[in-house]
């Protein structure tokens, strides 16, 4: 649960952090909601269910946005931070870290 709502803080974290604000340009606060709804889904069906994630896959919805090793860092130091802010435990900070380094290379582009 913590869990959840830390990565939807750190998800509003991105969208105005000054480097990765350009990925999130003219997208609606809705998309952005639906967006962070898919990211929730995602982690919730990777970790047990049970919920099933609907969205489309890492490397289709990303491909194009020139992503950087250098955004892909950021990402994690605001997840991180995030999650210690929300005090997530660590069995629930390492399956989202799990997860997310599991999804990196059909994400990141560029180095
Ligand atoms: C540097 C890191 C990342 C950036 C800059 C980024 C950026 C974006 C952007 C701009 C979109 C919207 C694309 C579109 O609809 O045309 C998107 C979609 C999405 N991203 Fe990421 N992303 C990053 C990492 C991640 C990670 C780590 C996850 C999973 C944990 C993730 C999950 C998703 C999902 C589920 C969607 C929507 C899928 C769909 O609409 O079917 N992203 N991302």
């Amino acid at each position: 649960m913590r869990g959840k709502l830390a990565l939807r803080v750190g998800l509003v974290i991105l969208a105005v952090d000054k480097q990765m604000s350009r990925f999130f340009v003219g997208v609606s606060a809705d998309s952005l909601r639906k967006l962070r709804q898919h990211v929730v889904d995602q982690l919730c069906e990777a970790s047990g269910g049970p919920c099933y994630y609907f969205g489309r896959s890492m490397k289709t919805v990303h491909a194009g946005l020139g992503i950087t090793e250098s955004d892909w860092q950021i990402t994690v130091k605001h997840l991180t931070a995030t999650m210690d802010k929300f005090k997530v435990p660590d069995k629930e900070r390492n399956e989202i870290l799990t997860l997310f380094a599991s999804l990196k290379s059909d994400i990141v582009e560029k180095s």
